[in-house]
């Protein structure tokens, strides 16, 4: 008779969590301080990153006990995509945290029927992203001159990635009151002296990069000339810095030399959302760049309701930031989001426990949306409305809709004005 596994080693821990709370407690001790700080991110005091997660508490839920349906419909689609649950994978440079890095989190994606976002910043080439799971959506952010961007996009399209998201809420800010993690150049040996104290403190992140027998990768390979080694990290954010920033006529000729699908990410204000619609945008994303934009921006959350009403009947619209449960993202459906998109989640469970981890926090997502519907007797994703959630009077932040000031108008013109 074998023994149990507690019985062999009763010390060893459940790889499984219960919730992306516990998988972020692992992450933090298994990674080193700089790499776990790089993951929570976050600008300036921390305002806006809080709220994304905290706005969510303010809307209710109200169950029923009795009449609720026996089986619940997950399965939706996105941008001509049928997806098992309505959760996708936000892209998001993951560098240091395993050495399987975007590629485990693109399986884990497609074992749980849902799309990968892969980063342009990302350390994993998109030919290798989009073989792990072939309905991948390349994200861009506006640097370069335009041919670099349409040499990009080429990439991309021939690897197979089957749409575009375009990625522009970014103000280069500096500064965090907790202080930003290092980053080193590239991870020789040197920097590894450097960093011992931190990394010999972290034995099994060291040990799942041994067992790789690779160093952690800083470089963008997604971001290489043809023919030339991948960018570092600093040579991939100098040549964003230096590429002014995009007009709305950019973003409609982007939008028309990709073709396909392509999601405008970082969607906050009314008017924003309109011209999106007017440069032919399929999806925009009403999103805070998880808080690591612009500190002060409203919680996600409460931005998207009045984007729904604006454009929902034109493009698709979903949301991303603060996401953590699956109550949460069926208190975004009920807002008017045919999905979400989710960061840390993933990234703590990829740190917590490789591409399992990943598929742990999806089926976490999974079973919290389908608990959700059971309590709140919904059968299916596509029928939750507003009429659904408890949501205080004051909940919507409504940007952009006249009483703000547009990019480049006089300061005593109003937008829409
Ligand atoms: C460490 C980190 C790196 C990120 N990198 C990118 C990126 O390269 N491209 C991008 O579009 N968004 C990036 N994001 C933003 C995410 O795609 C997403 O908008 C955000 O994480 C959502 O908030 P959440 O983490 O609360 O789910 C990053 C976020 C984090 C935390």
């Amino acid at each position: 008779m074998t023994k149990p596994t507690w019985l062999a080693n009763p010390w060893k821990q459940n790889p499984w969590f219960e919730s992306v709370a516990v998988a972020q407690r692992r992450a933090r001790t298994r990674l080193p301080a700089p790499v776990y700080a790089a993951l929570l991110a976050g600008s300036e005091r921390g305002q806006t990153v809080a709220e994304n997660e905290l706005a969510f508490r303010e809307l209710g839920l109200a169950p029923h006990v009795a009449g609720n349906p026996p089986v619940r419909e997950l399965a939706t689609t996105l941008m001509g995509q049928e997806i098992a649950l309505p959760v996708v994978i936000s892209p998001t440079g993951v560098q240091a945290v395993h050495p399987q890095g975007e590629v485990a989190v693109a399986r884990a994606a497609a074992a749980r029927g849902t799309l990968m976002g892969l980063s342009n910043f990302a350390s994993k080439p998109v030919e290798e992203v989009v073989a792990a799971n072939p309905r991948t959506l390349f994200q861009m952010y506006w640097t370069g001159d335009r041919d670099v961007m349409v040499e990009r996009m080429e990439r991309a399209r021939a690897a197979g990635a089957i749409g575009l998201i375009a990625t522009l809420d970014w103000s280069f800010s500096i500064g965090r009151d907790w202080g930003s993690p290092e980053i080193p150049e590239k991870v020789d040996l040197r920097t590894m002296l450097r960093m011992a104290p931190e990394v010999a403190r972290k034995p099994r992140w060291l040990a799942t990069f041994a067992r790789s027998g690779r160093l952690p990768d800083l470089t963008a390979p997604n971001l290489a000339r043809p023919g030339q080694p991948a960018p570092g990290f600093f040579g991939a954010y100098y040549e964003w810095m230096n590429t002014p920033p995009p007009t709305w006529d950019d973003v409609a000729w982007m939008r028309q030399q990709w073709g396909g699908p392509f999601m405008l990410k970082g969607v906050c204000r009314v008017d924003d959302a309109r011209r999106a619609v007017d440069a032919g945008v399929t999806a925009i994303s009403v999103s805070n760049h998880g808080g690591n934009n612009l500190d002060g921006t409203p919680a996600a959350i409460r931005m998207l309701k009045p984007v729904v009403d604006a454009v929902g009947e034109q493009v698709e619209v979903v949301m991303d930031g603060g996401i953590r449960r699956g109550s949460d993202v069926v208190k975004a459906l009920c807002l008017g989001a045919r999905a979400v998109l989710i960061g840390r989640a993933y990234l703590w469970g990829l740190a917590a426990n490789g591409q399992a981890g990943v598929e742990n926090v999806l089926d976490i997502m999974r079973m919290g949306i389908d608990s959700a519907l059971l309590g709140m007797g919904v059968a299916s994703v596509r029928d939750l409305r507003p009429e659904h959630l408890l949501v205080p009077d004051d909940f919507h932040r409504v940007l952009g809709a006249g009483r703000e000031i547009s990019p480049g108008a006089p300061s005593s013109l109003a937008a829409g004005s």
